[in-house]
């Protein structure tokens, strides 16, 4: 495909089971967003789609946790995601979600015609059944010891202490995390994609960009990570992969397939249709076609995402695709990688994230610094680090001192010499050596290099590359500087005001290319210097291109005797102080350490949940190691009126001998766990402090054995 006519651009559809964070933003939303601004200031046809991801064995678990349903859950941060992206500017078409009735349907109608066609095969295995929960247990649903590290947290599809991918027979003492229970294996029959039969004509779309004969895209223009991905997972061999859960949150398998009952697609079945379902959801709503966009030819597909999601998006998703039948594959998914946060990595359980929302709010009104800093981070090819020190340096550097400097100099002294008239001046004045017969006048030359430089900003965003484009934008403006730093018009004005004339009709020439280029980034910005010129309001319906036309016809972009407004300042300073008071609250939540309570309050509990607990007073009466764990205390605690058995994650902060004595309160309880073969009955409650020191908790001394807290 050389030059497409339409594109269908989409971003990763975020979970709906927690707020966004700029880790998400700078990954898959601000580069996918500056490319569509983009294609629009182009002429382009393009619709871009976005939505929540709102199934999936997450969201239930979080659900289980908050005690709500799932609904109330993606009812919830669908709702708080939304309006993150408008307010920080995603222009997506349509913000849709997966719990969309026309998206159950689509999902279900891939499913069906994938099964017709025999592109599925079945297979009967073992999994994990809770038999007092009575259901099968997903991945995420059981927990237990990691054989590679022995942490006791480890989930059943992975090991989040060391990183390992699991399967839940790996696990050593499973326990099921929604009645506490040993589960059991059951037999189970599934759908499966048997991906190791697409594994040749895959190969040679990743690697070629060929499929059947036909170019999907230009190999060297994929991102090499991307495709260094996706090849390690073709030469590793592909597996068969489940496409279907024993759940009671998702899409349901067609009810008139046999075997359908109590089925639910996989989530990563049904979500990246997601995108196909907003797509006929849009299309719907303005009349259109929605075919056009993922079936005819001319359309392009990108593919906006994180590294984590690189198999779906470039194996999984074009199987399904292809098996369907008349649909187009991904031209590029240009996924990102991660970001970290003041050198760590983000944890949102731990509360190591900036928040959007929470951004917005500690900081209204400057939406576009924070896509600044995203894009000057944007981890294109490495990982990259998020800290609050840049992002003041990058605010007070670049955009205070010198794109709003140069702006707001060139509007300011506008209006001071010539009553905001852009000035007529005079051609044949040169700046330096006088003017040969025929050549082009400096003014005009200047023209010419503005030109080619946003030709290089055009060229950086068609490879993908937004540092860079944004990079020679604010390389304009250090020019733009520089012209207003050598000519002094503050100076020249009373004693050469032809030369000024000359200079200051150049520069607003710059700054009138500047709003218009510098949209895909800072859109607000654009807004803001748009109507200080009193230029028309950009609908991004090709004024980009007009620009490009127009100087390479030699016409300027505002014209002589023209009438701009009045001077804003566009950028302020960040403070020392707004930057430590993010730090503190940073430190808030934990860098590293595992359990401590994070960002503030838990969800509200109601009463009769905090009153189901049973907690009593006892005393440790014994204590020793537990062998092969370095964290983990066997105590013996009595209450009074029983003894009981208690693991606890002690030993890092006391050795067994200084505990006997020590008196405590359990949750007396608790459903029994088998932890590292000893089966714990019931929980001490201990304080921990932001460095993850434990202390005891204790009513005061002269209460006996036995008594109820509460
Ligand atoms: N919800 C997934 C995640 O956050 C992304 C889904 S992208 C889509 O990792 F393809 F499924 F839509
Ligand atoms: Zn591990």
């Amino acid at each position: 495909m050389i030059s497409p006519s339409r594109y269908l651009v989409t971003s990763a559809l975020p979970y709906a089971n927690g707020p966004l964070h700029v880790g998400h933003l700078a990954g898959a939303y601000l580069p996918a967003d500056a490319f569509v601004r983009f294609l629009r200031l182009s002429g382009k046809d393009v619709v871009y789609i976005g939505g929540s991801d709102e199934h999936g064995a997450a969201i239930k678990i979080k659900a289980l946790r908050e005690g709500t349903s799932p609904q109330a859950i993606v009812d919830k941060y669908h709702a708080m995601i939304k309006e993150a992206f408008s307010q920080i500017g995603i222009s997506f078409d349509i913000y849709h979600r997966t719990s969309e009735q026309i998206h159950h349907e689509t999902s279900q109608d891939f499913f069906r015609t994938l099964n017709d066609k025999g592109a599925f095969t079945e297979l009967e295995t073992e999994q994990y059944y809770d038999e007092e929960a009575k259901q099968f247990l997903a991945d995420r649903f059981i927990m237990g010891t990691c054989p590679r590290c022995q942490h006791t947290e480890a989930y059943g599809d992975q090991c989040e202490n060391c990183g390992s991918t699991l399967s839940p027979t790996e696990l050593i003492d499973p326990r099921s995390t929604i009645s506490g229970e040993t589960p059991v294996l059951r037999k189970t029959k599934h759908w499966y994609l048997p991906l190791e039969n697409h594994e040749t004509w895959l190969r040679s779309y990743i690697t070629n960009g060929v499929v059947e004969g036909k170019e999907h895209h230009y190999p060297e223009e994929w991102k090499k990570h991307v495709v260094g991905q996706c090849k390690s997972w073709l030469d590793a061999g592909l597996q068969p992969r489940a496409i279907t859960r024993d759940l009671d949150w998702g899409v349901d398998v067609p009810q008139d397939i046999e075997g359908s009952e109590g089925k639910k697609l996989y989530v990563w079945m049904d979500a990246p249709i997601g995108y196909i379902s907003a797509t006929k959801a849009w299309a719907k709503e303005h009349k259109k076609d929605w075919e056009l966009y993922w079936r005819d030819e001319e359309t392009a597909l990108v593919h906006f995402i994180g590294k984590d999601n690189i198999v779906f998006h470039c194996l999984i998703f074009p199987v399904i695709l292809k098996s369907y039948g008349g649909y187009n594959l991904p031209v590029n998914v240009p996924a990102n990688q991660f970001v970290n946060l003041e050198g760590e990595k983000v944890s949102t359980s731990k509360g190591w994230a900036v928040w959007i929302h929470e951004y917005l709010k500690d900081f209204p009104g400057r939406e576009d610094e924070l896509r600044y800093y995203g894009f000057k981070i944007m981890p294109e090819l490495k990982d990259s680090d998020f800290t609050w020190k840049g992002f003041q340096d990058a605010i007070n550097n670049e955009l205070v001192n010198n794109l709003g400097n140069f702006i707001h100099r060139v509007l300011v002294l506008t209006n001071k010499y010539y009553n905001g008239v852009v000035p007529v001046f005079d051609e044949s004045i040169s700046i330096s050596a006088p003017q040969e017969a025929g050549s082009p006048t400096w003014h005009d030359s200047e023209l010419l290099d503005l030109f080619d430089k946003l030709h290089e900003y055009r060229s950086h965003i068609k490879a993908y590359d937004f540092r860079s484009a944004l990079k020679s934008l604010m390389e304009l403006s250090t020019t733009g500087n520089q012209l207003l730093q050598y000519n002094e018009p503050w100076k020249f004005e009373k004693t050469d005001p032809d030369l000024v004339k000359v200079v200051m009709n150049l520069s607003l020439q710059y700054v009138a290319a500047l709003s218009v280029a510098l949209r895909p980034f800072l859109p607000f910005t654009s807004d803001k210097i748009q109507e200080m010129l009193a230029l028309p309001v950009i609908k991004e319906k090709g004024e980009f291109m007009d620009q490009m036309d127009a100087l390479s016809e030699g016409k300027h972009l505002i014209a002589a005797g023209h009438k701009i407004k009045k001077a804003q300042h566009l950028f302020s300073r960040i403070d020392d102080e707004e930057i430590k008071a993010q730090i503190e609250k940073l430190n808030g939540g934990t860098k590293d350490k595992d359990a401590h309570a994070v960002n503030g309050i838990k969800e509200v509990s109601s009463f009769e949940d905090f009153a189901k607990l049973d907690l009593r007073t006892g005393t440790i009466t014994a204590a020793e190691k537990v062998e092969k764990a370095d964290k983990l205390l066997k105590l013996t605690v009595d209450l009074g009126f029983e003894e009981r058995t208690v693991v606890s994650g002690i030993a890092g902060s006391y050795d067994p001998a200084t505990v006997v004595g020590q008196d405590i309160v359990l949750v007396a309880n608790l459903a029994p766990r088998k932890i590292r073969g000893v089966v714990s009955q019931g929980m001490i409650l201990l304080a921990e402090d932001k460095d993850g020191k434990l202390g005891f908790v204790a009513a005061p001394k002269g209460w006996t054995k036995g008594d109820v807290v509460r």
